[in-house]
């Protein structure tokens, strides 16, 4: 709910636990006061410090730009007296450079509106109640009224309040949007700037959300990486001065992640405040936060503004793309889990949203460019019989490709080594009972290729200067309408040609030579975001278009792994290593804000084509279970006690995937930080169910059994606690299959488990058969004792 205290000038907006309050000066500054738990008061204006002069005590008035430089203004804008980090930039037309922004009105409406071109979070009812009524609007004039205004939420889950700003020397006019949603703990932040004045203006700078918090003791945390190490989760002490986390390599990148959150000292999984911000966007950004000469913390985060100016002509506007603040007071998990529900129930979309996604192999490490249509059809064969759905025709098929060096922008079937292209290979694949996928770059283009031949200049680059390559290839420009349309019918040919029912979708490198050779000299530093719209852009007609394909984002793994392209595709290939070992801190710091039915993971084979490191089958396949699930190998080279593996891990993700999709995440120990072992659970929304998954990295001699403290249950009901054994569901399948009573991995259902963890382990309790919530929360289970490293122990808990 968003409620607008016309008597004290507070807006104050709320979501189930939180409230986010700010208030207008006398002058009409806005200034921020207070988001953390869930207040009922509006009146907080006082906690502005109107009335504090922090100047030298001979001057007795308030002066302007002394006082900027130390106010929390809701969006800072540069050049008046706020010398911290602003949000919004500009340079006028005689090349100066100051904004100053006072409140002119505000509306606050049911529901919430697109943004267009961008990807944004959104409300199932929100079309129905997409036009607010004129009367609603507020302007300065009214804010004497003695009440208080409210949104009327109807059956919207949440409310949105736009605040118009204006600075009276340029005519620019500042829309601040806000949306709170009414089921998760969850405010959204979006600008957009209208050029309301009679010259063009250029905006150097246009941040999206900006936070102050008046707590010491911060820390910030981060998710830095690289290529095959994605999402590290790194905390470091907030000193004065600032701690930068950006992007300019026009993806939002392995290296640097859109997110930064402000932590207590000391804060955990359970306790601690936590202020995160996450970036609806996929492009260059910034996030930075700073605490001030008087202890006061800045954080802001939006489209990086290095290489970036718009050109604003009169009339013209510009949206800024989406932010997202969550505020927990319990703790990293809380935080955790109001992303991933709002990312579940407001950001992902289509036809796959809440359907189990087919369980697929993809053929990049098992054959590399080295593949045939009759190779292709030896492995669908044997996954087919082994109870896999999908076929993933990977890098190659296309062009002349045999490596890295040629072909990407030819998009035609390499009829040499596949005969009768994807339709004869879909027809095949379709036979076996399986669905066909392949992958697709459509942003890039090789030099040794058709498409760079006829069109040089079509590639990003700048005058008179020699192209860069990366990964062999360049990157089309696509913020050419042309080059854009022309990427598109590529990509629709193609699909249309066979039952073709997913895409992988990769970007293979940063952009560099950022140039146009059609826009004028004063909008090249349009180009960055020009091009992340025409990619947003062609994914929103691909999913128009084919609105039952599965797609999924990539680029080089996880370079691109964001909320912007999670609004296109409901699952993104979170990294190129395929470790299991590896990928548990990968995916430890993707879970952190991504829903797990989000997170493309897959088996591969040992030793592993990254690392050399040798795991368990098993293993593999607990780890890949808590993403999407799929293989990436050569099956038909696969030992048979690994390939009798298959039936059973296919068995468990059908049995799981409903609390893989929707569970609720709670990290219980990261191997990150403990070097040892690894474990979290997902747990049903009504907490009758639970699958906890704990993983031995390391084994010790002459040391106890683990005691693991269980988290999100009901304290009052009761629970058996069972391991799922994956010999015994392979065996169990195996006679069903020799039974002729059901094929393997199918029905959703086919579970076994093994014994009762307790019973088997825990001494005096083995008698019981059933565990109180509370006596696993609080008190806990005993991990059974496994020798080796690199073991696992699924764990499934029902209520009784
Ligand atoms: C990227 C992807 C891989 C694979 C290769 C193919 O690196 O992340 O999964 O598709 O490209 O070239």
């Amino acid at each position: 709910m968003i409620c607008y205290d016309e008597a004290h000038h507070i807006f104050k907006l709320d979501t189930p636990n939180t409230s986010y309050v700010f208030g207008l000066t006398d002058e009409s500054y806005p200034g921020q006061i207070y988001y953390g738990k869930k207040i009922k008061d509006t009146d907080l204006g006082y906690l502005l410090r109107e009335d504090e002069r922090p100047q030298p005590p001979s001057i007795l008035r308030r002066e302007k730009a002394g006082y900027f430089d130390f106010y929390p203004m809701e969006y800072p804008s540069v050049g008046i007296g706020d010398a911290r980090e602003s949000c919004i930039g500009i340079r006028t037309m005689d090349g100066q450079e100051g904004l100053e922004l006072r409140y002119r009105s505000h509306r606050i409406y049911a529901g919430k509106r697109p943004l267009e071109g961008l990807p944004a979070t959104w409300d199932a009812a929100s079309a129905a109640h997409s036009d607010a009524s004129s009367d609603d609007v507020h302007t300065t004039g009214q804010k004497d009224k003695e009440a208080v205004q409210t949104a009327q939420t109807a059956s919207c889950s949440c409310s949105t309040l736009e605040v118009t700003m204006e600075d009276e020397v340029t005519g620019l006019q500042v829309v601040l949007s806000y949306t709170a949603f009414e089921d998760v703990d969850a405010i959204t932040r979006s600008v957009r700037v209208e050029n309301g004045g009679e010259r063009s203006v250029y905006l150097t700078k246009v941040l999206s959300a900006c936070l102050h918090v008046e707590q010491e003791n911060l820390e910030v945390l981060t998710l830095p990486g690289s290529w095959s190490r994605e999402r590290q989760i790194q905390r470091q002490k907030l000193g004065y001065g600032s701690v930068v986390t950006e992007s300019i390599r026009g993806i939002s990148s392995h290296q640097d992640h859109p997110f930064m959150a402000l932590v207590t000292e000391n804060c955990t999984q359970t306790t601690g405040d936590v202020y995160a911000m996450n970036f609806v966007y996929s492009g260059n950004f910034l996030a930075k936060a700073m605490r001030d000469q008087f202890d006061q913390t800045r954080m802001v985060m939006g489209i990086h503004p290095d290489r970036f100016c718009w050109k604003l002509e009169p009339g013209e506007s510009f949206q800024a793309p989406e932010a997202v603040l969550v505020y927990s007071d319990e703790g990293l998990g809380k935080m955790t889990r109001a992303f991933h529900r709002l990312y579940r129930n407001h950001l992902i979309r289509g036809y796959w949203k809440d359907r189990r996604r087919p369980v697929l192999i993809n053929n990049w490490e098992a054959t590399y460019f080295n593949f045939d249509t009759e190779k292709l059809l030896a492995i669908a064969r044997e996954a087919a019989e082994r109870g896999i759905e999908m076929l993933v025709v990977d890098d190659g098929w296309f062009g002349y490709r045999s490596n890295d060096d040629s072909s990407l922008g030819d998009w035609q079937v390499n009829e040499k080594k596949l005969p009768g292209g994807f339709t004869y290979l879909a027809q095949e694949v379709n036979k076996l009972g399986m669905k066909l996928g392949i992958w697709l770059e459509p942003e890039m283009v090789s030099e040794d290729s058709n498409l760079y031949r006829e069109h040089p200049d079509w590639a990003l680059q700048m005058n008179g200067r020699e192209l860069g390559q990366a990964r062999a290839q360049y990157v089309l420009d696509l913020s050419r309408p042309e080059v854009a349309e022309y990427v598109y019918g590529m990509i629709r040919d193609v699909l249309s040609s066979a039952n073709i029912e997913y895409v992988k979708w990769d970007m293979n490198r940063l952009l560099s030579d950022v140039g146009n050779l059609t826009l004028p000299a004063d909008r090249q530093g349009e180009i960055m975001h020009r091009y992340m719209l025409a990619v947003y852009g062609l994914q929103d007609r691909l999913t128009k278009d084919f609105p039952q394909l599965l797609l999924e984002n990539c680029c080089s793994g996880g370079g691109r792994f964001d909320p912007g392209m999670l609004y296109y595709s409901p699952q993104i290939w979170c990294s190129d290593d395929t470790d299991a070992i590896e990928r548990l801190s990968i995916q430890e710091g993707t879970q952190l804000l991504y829903p797990l039915s989000c997170i493309g993971a897959h088996v591969s084979i040992c030793p592993n084509h990254g690392t050399g490191r040798v795991t368990p089958f098993e293993t593999r396949g607990v780890v890949a279970l808590s993403g999407t699930f799929g293989y990436e190998l050569d099956i038909t080279r696969l030992p048979d006690e690994e390939k009798d593996q298959i039936p059973g891990q296919v068995a468990h993700y059908k049995q799981f995937s409903h609390l893989i999709r929707n569970g609720e995440y709670y990290r219980i120990a990261s191997w990150r930080e403990n070097h040892l072992y690894d474990c979290f659970m997902v747990v049903s929304e009504d907490r009758t169910e639970a699958l906890c998954t704990y993983v031995q990295v390391l084994s010790q001699i002459n040391y106890k059994s683990r005691r693991i403290r269980l988290l999100g249950l009901d304290p009052d009901a009761y629970y058996s606690v069972t391991e799922v054994s994956l010999a015994e569901t392979c065996a169990e399948i195996q006679g069903q299959t020799a039974g002729n009573e059901a094929a393997a991995g199918g029905g959703d259902s086919t579970e076994r488990d093994g014994g009762d963890i307790a019973a088997a382990d825990c001494g005096s309790a083995a008698a019981k058969k059933c565990y109180q919530g509370a006596a696993l929360m609080y008190a806990g289970i005993l991990m059974p004792r496994v020798m080796g490293d690199f073991q696992t122990r699924l764990l499934h808990i029902r209520k009784i």
